[in-house]
């Protein structure tokens, strides 16, 4: 069985820099780091799905680079409509994937681990500068996904933009443009466990090509839940999370686990004496 943690949307500013103007994603970012370490040892590698910095500055990744590092795992990165491509390659050369990606222009990598293939997509378009936060990702990453799906591995897919509808209208506006050829690429290849996403900032589950995709919370701040799709863009601070992905062979199971310290469980047992002593 393979056991993926799965962290999302770090938004990260360079040190001493509040996310737009009010979030400490820095300190976000190390409580989920750190939660991850002390609860789950049994993580066999760390998936980060983009958005690793907020406005795609060095300092940012440089950062993100030394919390990231304090993984024991294999930690593997890819970019949101957040970074920009070529500095988040040059800041993580160093991570598995980055020093010779298989698809031009694009960060997508790929590796086996404890037996389930793993593969990170590209949906960023590099828009930081333009303003376009939609994702694609395009002809050439489909032809390499659609070659590497066919060893037969049981595989998990991890990508920045969902490739679903979320029903919360101003993130649909900047959603993955090709998701219905990603769809037909995922259709034909039954090996495909589960689609792992960020971006919506929400636990959102929907279906693609039979498989179940499955966005979870960023680590950070969250996206307001909102299905009037009138709705102007809003962020929430509700509790930051992270993905816990178990694939064995055919199944695959997730969980969101909660980064904060709600206090230490309690034995079910114990209450039930406690409760109904007996006479
Ligand atoms: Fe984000």
């Amino acid at each position: 069985m393979a056991v993926f943690a799965h962290i999302t949307d770090l938004h990260l500013r360079p040190p001493g820099i509040l996310t737009l103007g009010r979030i400490d994603t820095d300190r976000f970012v190390a409580r989920a780091i750190d939660a991850v370490i002390a609860r789950h040892e049994e993580v066999d590698a760390v998936i980060v799905s983009g958005d690793i910095a907020d406005i795609g500055e060095d300092d940012a990744y440089a950062r993100a680079l030394m919390l990231l590092s304090r993984f024991s795992v294999p930690v593997f990165v890819v970019p949101g409509n957040h970074d920009r491509t070529a500095r988040l390659r040059e800041a993580f050369i160093a991570f598995p994937g980055h020093a010779e990606p298989p698809v031009t222009d694009k960060a997508c990598h790929s590796a086996v681990v404890a037996g389930v293939r793993l593969v990170l997509l590209d949906t960023s378009v590099d828009g930081i500068d333009t303003g376009e936060h939609h994702g694609e990702l395009g002809p050439a990453q489909l032809a390499w996904l659609d070659e590497l799906l066919a060893d037969g591995l049981p595989a998990m897919i991890a990508m920045h933009h969902p490739p679903f509808g979320s029903g919360i209208g101003f993130m649909d506006g900047i959603t993955l443009k090709d998701a219905d050829a990603f769809a037909a690429v995922v259709a034909r290849h039954p090996n495909v466990r589960r689609i792992a996403c960020g971006h919506v900032h929400r636990v959102i589950v929907g279906e693609v090509g039979g498989v179940t995709a499955m966005a979870i919370p960023g680590v950070a701040h969250q996206v307001e839940l909102t299905l009037d799709l009138e709705a102007p863009a809003r962020l929430v601070m509700e509790p930051p999370a992270y993905g816990l992905h178990l694939i064995d062979g055919p199944s695959a199971v997730s969980h969101v686990g909660y980064v904060d310290d709600f206090g230490p469980a309690a034995l079910f047992s114990v209450l039930k004496d406690e409760a109904e002593p007996e006479q």
